[in-house]
């Protein structure tokens, strides 16, 4: 059984005009990561939280998948259920292009969740104050469904058990798109896989990890990305 896991990062969505993290430009140049993306922040500034993640859900609704999305999506159809689609990232822009699948590992921005119950609701591009309502539960309190720094991320079980799936598997790639590396250890992941296929937009340390690496827009890399992965297919 042939087995291929593609992870990506900010960097995949970066050409649909959604600024990365740490690139220069990146988010954590505007706004203080600790302010805007811990559950400390959160605690101490419930509002400014609230309105940062309510600014990048507006702004994602002007935003179009880019050609490495329905590059991932593409490759989903061919090949579903021996390619797994795990992203670091919180926008839509992979089930836009018509992927199916699509594990989020630090949460998904169209969509709440009630602080009592839990219970996650959809709520596209819209304000979470234009979307206060009481829960089913009776609390009225809703915040982004979001993993922010030091709060527990449910779906790094599934990475891990998928990992485990990609090392067991007699054929394997990782295909890692867009991502510094800076919070999940891409590097230590490639290993899991017989063949390990970086693409980010500039070198770093995490090229060594990796068995070949595409240091271009993930635009430019996907059609070759696709080929590597048909080949492995075929
Ligand atoms: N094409 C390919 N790669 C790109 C492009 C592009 N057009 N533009 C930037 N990159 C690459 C950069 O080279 C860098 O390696 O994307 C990566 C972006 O790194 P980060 O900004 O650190 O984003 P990411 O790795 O996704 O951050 C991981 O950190 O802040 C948290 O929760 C947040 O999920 C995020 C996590």
């Amino acid at each position: 059984m042939k087995r291929v896991m593609i992870f990506s990062g900010a960097g995949l969505s970066a050409e649909s005009g959604l600024k990365t993290f740490r690139d220069s430009g990146g988010l954590w140049e505007k706004y203080d990561i600790e302010e805007v993306c811990s559950a400390r922040g959160f605690r101490a500034d419930r509002d400014k939280v609230l309105k940062f993640y309510d600014e990048r859900r507006a702004q994602l609704k002007y935003c179009e998948p880019n050609d490495a999305h329905k590059m991932i999506a593409r490759v989903k159809e061919k090949y579903s259920e021996n390619v797994v689609i795990l992203t670091q990232n919180v926008d839509d822009l992979l089930e836009r292009a018509g992927c199916a699948d699509v594990i989020h590992l630090h949460g998904f921005l169209p969509e709440i969740y009630c602080e009592h119950c839990k219970k996650i609701e959809y709520i596209g591009y819209e304000s979470i104050k234009a979307r206060q309502h009481i829960c089913k539960c009776g609390c009225k309190k809703f915040r982004h469904n979001i993993v922010m720094f030091g709060e527990n991320a449910p779906f790094y079980a599934r990475l891990y058990k998928e990992l485990k799936v990609l090392q067991n598997a007699p054929n394997s790639m990782f295909v890692c798109i867009g991502t510094s590396g800076a919070v999940l250890d891409a590097g230590a992941f490639s290993q899991c896989a017989k063949i390990s296929i970086l693409n980010n937009f500039e070198s770093s340390e995490l090229d060594r990890h990796f068995s070949k690496c595409y240091i271009e827009k993930a635009t430019t890399a996907a059609p070759k990305i696709e080929a590597e992965i048909d080949e492995f297919f075929s």
